[in-house]
């Protein structure tokens, strides 16, 4: 299989089989996004002490690439501090641009994402999540900024 091909699968098996979906009870965070182009909708859920992500799940609708993406985000955040969660937001923002800020190691399944940056009109699909927690994060712990 291609590279290219191998991306799509890992995409395509976020997207039908996507990780922590659905809701929590009692969450810290509780935010709700959009993406303007589309009107595609993602809803995050997070059990968040000011410290650590202690659970995480999304719900929403979108396409594969907004839904995979988050699907890959809250894998990556959940159990992890404040400061993790920031450098993955801003690496996966850079990497949108072309930059490459984390390590293949670190990006894990969120290397399939890499190809994205070359279609401009699909960024905000997959920065969708990213930037939403960007912004719960910035309400809840904003020294950390
Ligand atoms: Fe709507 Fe991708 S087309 S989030």
């Amino acid at each position: 299989m291609s590279l290219e091909g191998l991306y799509q699968e890992i995409i395509l098996d976020h997207y039908k089989n996507p990780r922590n979906r659905g809701k929590l009870e009692k969450p810290d965070i509780d935010i709700f996004e959009s993406n303007p182009l589309c009107g595609d909708e993602l809803c995050l859920h997070a059990h968040y002490d000011g410290k650590t992500v202690k659970d995480i799940k999304f719900d929403g609708k979108g396409c594969s690439i907004s839904i995979a993406s988050a699907s890959m985000m809250t894998e990556v955040l959940k159990g992890g501090g404040t400061e993790h969660a920031r450098k993955f937001i801003d690496g996966i923002k850079a990497m949108m641009h072309g930059k490459a800020d984390l390590t293949d190691e670190e990006l894990g399944d969120m290397e399939a994402l890499k190809g994205v940056a070359d279609f401009p009109a699909r960024v905000k699909c997959a920065l969708l999540a990213w930037t939403t927690m960007e912004k719960a994060l910035n309400q809840k712990s904003p020294e950390g900024k």
